[in-house]
């Protein structure tokens, strides 16, 4: 076991996909047994959003589920939810001290939110990027393992850390991207466009709960054309998607049989997509009815909840403890 610490949070809305299982929840799962690791749901950092209160608690039971489902384990690792540890925030507290208004004004994602929700810009969205790095630096973590798209939070992590070491003193790692392999698998859409991703095309996005229908019918609309007309053609991306979707979950032999055929030009579109439908079927519906019994046993969830809270407040209280001191809000010793 390394000693250096990994956190991540993990969203509370929206379903888990494929592109989240290869991308994500496949490092977690490889995390977990290197490192020291805090996984989260970041259910306060929903709440810039103003979500119903009737959907937060289906939604954190959903998500804490659909991980264990994919192999997180709770005994390993401390899985916990963020509202549940309320040292992160005091520390997001004491951060928005030395974390400065143009700065948060600048980030990427607030821009970006600023501009779609216009009548809702509230400060919480504004300080997104605070909470973000008290949930790292309050277990002083050095690795999170994220994709691109947080990395401008990270980099403000990094800030703010040395920003407080310079200032109180050295306290605090910076914080580092962290991945197994140089890239993430990136998984693409099945109509030939971008990557499955939760905001854009559903039907062109396998989900973890998706029925074994559902993930039939979404593989046979795959886009594919009349077929190669010369031997050995380059294939165009949107087959070449087929592909790479086939080699996550179909046997090796298969695969190269209908490379094979694609090379003789006797591929035949059909029986490649329902090879591909069978195999992620079969891929697919363990971890949705593993995701789906465990989604419904509270008392199960209760009990990891708890022991991933008592875990992360160990930690935490240790380095909040560290902090306050260092600022000089110790007026008891
Ligand atoms: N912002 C992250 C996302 O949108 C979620 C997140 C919240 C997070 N706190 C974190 C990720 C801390 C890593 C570390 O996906």
């Amino acid at each position: 076991m390394n000693k250096e610490i990994v956190v991540s949070g993990i969203r509370s809305t929206g379903f888990l996909h494929l592109g989240n299982y290869f991308g994500a929840i496949r490092n977690y799962v490889r995390m977990q047994e290197e490192y020291p690791c805090y996984f989260f749901v970041a259910d306060y950092h929903s709440l810039t959003t103003h979500p119903d209160p009737a959907l937060l608690k289906p939604n954190v039971y959903r998500v804490l589920a659909e991980n264990i489902a994919c192999g997180l384990d709770p005994e390993k690792v401390a899985l916990y939810v963020q509202s549940d540890v309320p040292e992160i925030p005091e520390l997001y507290l004491m951060l928005n001290m030395l974390a400065y208004k143009g700065e948060l004004e600048k980030t990427a994602s607030f821009k970006d939110k600023a501009r779609t929700q216009p009548d809702n810009v509230n400060a919480g969205l504004l300080t997104y990027p605070t909470l973000m790095a008290a949930d790292i630096l309050i277990h002083k973590a050095s690795y999170v393992p994220v994709g691109k798209d947080q990395e401008q939070h990270l980099e403000m992590a990094r800030n703010f850390a040395q920003r407080f070491n310079h200032r109180y003193g050295e306290t605090f790692p910076e914080p580092h991207p962290f991945n197994f392999g140089s890239d993430l698998v990136k998984i693409p859409s099945l109509d030939g466009t971008g990557k499955m991703s939760k905001s854009e095309n559903e039907n062109a996005t396998l989900y973890l709960a998706d029925t074994d229908e559902v993930i039939r019918k979404k593989v046979m609309k795959a886009k594919t054309d009349q077929g190669p007309t010369e031997v050995n053609s380059v294939m165009p991306d949107y087959i070449e998607n087929i592909f790479l979707l086939m080699r996550l979950v179909s046997e090796a032999d298969v695969v190269k049989k209908f490379e094979k055929d694609f090379s003789e030009c006797t591929i035949r579109y059909g029986d490649l997509k329902k090879q591909l439908a069978e195999d992620m079927v079969r891929f697919i519906s363990p971890i949705r009815e593993k995701a789906e019994s465990i989604r419904h046993d509270h008392v199960y969830l209760h009990k990891i909840m708890k022991a991933g809270q008592e875990k992360a407040r160990e930690s935490a209280s240790k380095v909040l403890s560290e902090a306050r001191r260092r600022m000089g809000i110790n007026f008891y010793c």
